[in-house]
């Protein structure tokens, strides 16, 4: 079946189309067209919603028009519409969740309401080869910049809730520490940059929550660590970009840490066959590296998924696989009357 996905959660205009075989689950991508307002954000450091979802106005139409192009007769063609219903920015969401209704309404499409967060963890099985299938169950770590989350997946629309951060989200930790050193926004990407090459972890910050006995994370506080050192650096004219590169590692280390200590109990705790990591954050290719050497070290049964990098950030097609594998499973009714409740 071929399904339209549309996402328009936070600053990303994106809308994906994907095939999808019933009989062996693989997914193929026909067309991911992703339009972002980052480069207006990252002049005010931050999103701004008002502005994020004016240019989804403008960038929506466009958008389903470039994918189109890879139909031969869209209306034909498509089975189903899945779309972004939450959680994000209410009139980013409704730019999205609107358009899907009107193009279902005209063409008689069913229409498939996504969680966004679904979404992040149905990266993972997008072009999944054969011998390398995602074996159930699985506990997903969700790190993007509104969410940091772990779930455990017993099978497609059997999705449980562990824990999640009380307080800021991973993605969160690294965009506000970035605009402290100085950094453009997001800041993830420019931490990562910055911290290639360190190999020694001098601030070493603290690790929040590491041993607490929940899945639960807290990342408001390395913020307020990482500040101090500021502070201190700039009061006897020190901070230069040697430090800014050795918070930059530290705080990554930090970070990391407790994001793979929590996975690798829920791991165990749920005898997890597969690992598979969504969000903006498991682009960074040092988390990736530091799971892949963790498991080789300590549990080499475990298979670990990460998306490709573009599907790791928000796109369409990930909406799409999750209305795909969720479609009859998932009680979207519930989902729907109430977007604030996402998991069970
Ligand atoms: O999933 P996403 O595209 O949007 C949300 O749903 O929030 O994630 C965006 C977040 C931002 O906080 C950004 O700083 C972070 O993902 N991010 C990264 C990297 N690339 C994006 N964080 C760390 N390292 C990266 N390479
Ligand atoms: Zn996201």
């Amino acid at each position: 079946m071929i399904i339209l996905g549309i996402e328009t959660s936070c600053d990303e205009t994106s809308v994906g189309i994907i095939r999808a075989d019933k009989k062996n689950g693989k997914v193929e991508v026909l067309a991911n067209v992703v339009a972002s307002s980052l480069s207006l954000h990252a002049k005010t450091g931050g999103i701004i919603p008002e502005i994020a979802a004016r240019e989804q106005v403008k960038y929506i139409i466009p958008a389903i028009e470039k994918a189109f192009k890879n139909l031969s007769n869209a209306r034909e063609e498509i089975d189903a519409i899945a779309v972004t219903i939450g959680p994000g920015l209410i009139g980013s969401l409704l730019v999205g969740v609107e358009t899907a209704r009107a193009i279902a309404y005209a063409w008689k499409k069913p229409l498939i309401s996504v969680n966004h967060l679904f979404g992040h963890i149905y990266a993972n099985w997008i072009k999944q080869e054969n011998d390398n299938q995602i074996e159930f169950p699985v506990v997903a770590l969700i790190v993007s910049g509104g969410h940091t989350d772990l779930v455990l997946i017993k099978n497609h629309g059997d999705i449980k809730w562990l824990g999640g951060t009380r307080d800021d989200a991973a993605g969160e930790a690294f965009d506000k520490t970035g605009r402290l050193l100085g950094l453009t926004y997001p800041g993830g990407p420019q931490i990562e940059k910055m911290a290639t090459g360190v190999t020694k972890d001098i601030f070493n910050f603290p690790r929040p929550l590491i041993d607490s006995n929940d899945f639960d994370f807290s990342f408001s506080g390395l913020k307020t660590a990482v500040l101090r050192q500021v502070e201190r650096k700039q009061k006897d004219n020190g901070l230069n970009k040697e430090v800014v590169k050795n918070i930059c590692y530290s705080l990554q280390n930090a970070i990391f840490d407790v994001l793979i200590k929590k996975t690798m109990t829920a791991t165990k705790k749920f005898k997890a066959k597969s690992i598979v990591l969504g969000g903006g954050v498991a682009a960074n290719q040092t988390l990736k590296k530091y799971f892949e050497n963790y498991i080789k070290k300590n549990n080499p049964d475990i298979k670990l998924f990460i998306p490709p990098k573009h599907l790791c950030t928000d796109n369409g097609a990930m909406i799409c696989a999750a209305g795909f594998f969720n479609y009859e499973k998932t009680p979207w009714e519930k989902i729907t009357a109430n977007p604030e409740l996402y998991f069970d």
